[in-house]
């Protein structure tokens, strides 16, 4: 079987990154999620102080990127890679929802987005990968065999991440949640560089209204076709 990569794209909370295990999982694959690349950067700037609720501190954040060494680690009881940053594991710290709160403003820079391009398509080179993130298969991996672009509607995924929030224990409400969900998707399409469309060759996956498992077993018989 030939070893092909599979890039995910689209809004957050859409399940990408639970699809994305299941298909590395089942293939033995690789899986990225760039995600977690873009939170970990932010959550070095916040702690920096270069990024809060007035302001942006933009040559600050541009001149600490080379301080910013990023590696993913593989749990095998979790069954999946965890973020490290300057060799330290932040999978907790960067799935706050204040880390939500600012981290699409760090990705809108330039100057981030081509340092973690370059990484990602480094981990890439080799293919058997499926990565996750908002322009996975229209700049990081242009080639990929096989491009999904997943959809719902903004409700089901600010439920989806609420109830993730709250199981995790953290203090949110609902409100709050579908608020941040908003305002990234408005980001992340309207910004300049790379913004989030889906690649011409990319399969629209809407996943209201589909378990799970049915929505796996779909996308699967899509790589099978490919490979
Ligand atoms: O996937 P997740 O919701 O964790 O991503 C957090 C944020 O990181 C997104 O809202 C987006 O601003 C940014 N991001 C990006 N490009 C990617 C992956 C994530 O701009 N490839």
């Amino acid at each position: 079987m030939k070893k092909i990569t599979i890039a995910i794209d689209g809004f957050s909370s859409t399940g990408k990154s639970t699809l994305a295990k299941q298909l590395a999982t089942k293939l033995g694959y690789v899986y990225v999620d760039t995600g977690a690349m873009y939170r970990a950067v932010t959550y070095y700037m916040m702690q920096n102080g270069w990024v809060t609720d007035n302001a942006l501190d933009k040559e600050a954040i541009v001149n600490a990127l080379p301080n910013v060494k990023l590696h993913f680690q593989f749990n095998a009881e979790l069954g999946f890679a965890e973020m490290y940053l300057n060799g330290v594991c932040v999978e907790q710290e960067i799935r706050t929802l204040e880390v939500s709160r600012f981290v699409s403003k760090i990705a809108e820079i330039s100057e981030v987005r081509a340092k973690l391009v370059e990484q990602q398509q480094e981990m890439g080179k080799e293919k058997a990968i499926v990565m996750d993130g908002r322009d996975i298969g229209t700049v990081v991996f242009p080639d990929a065999e096989l491009k999904l672009f997943m959809t719902a509607s903004a409700e089901t995924r600010a439920k989806r991440r609420f109830d993730e929030l709250v199981e995790k224990g953290q203090h949110v409400t609902f409100a709050e949640v579908l608020q941040n969900v908003q305002e990234r998707d408005y980001i992340d399409t309207n910004r300049e560089d790379s913004p989030l469309v889906k690649a011409s060759s990319a399969i629209e996956i809407d996943n209201s209204s589909m378990s799970k498992t049915e929505q796996f077993e779909l996308v699967l018989q899509m790589v099978q076709d490919v490979v």
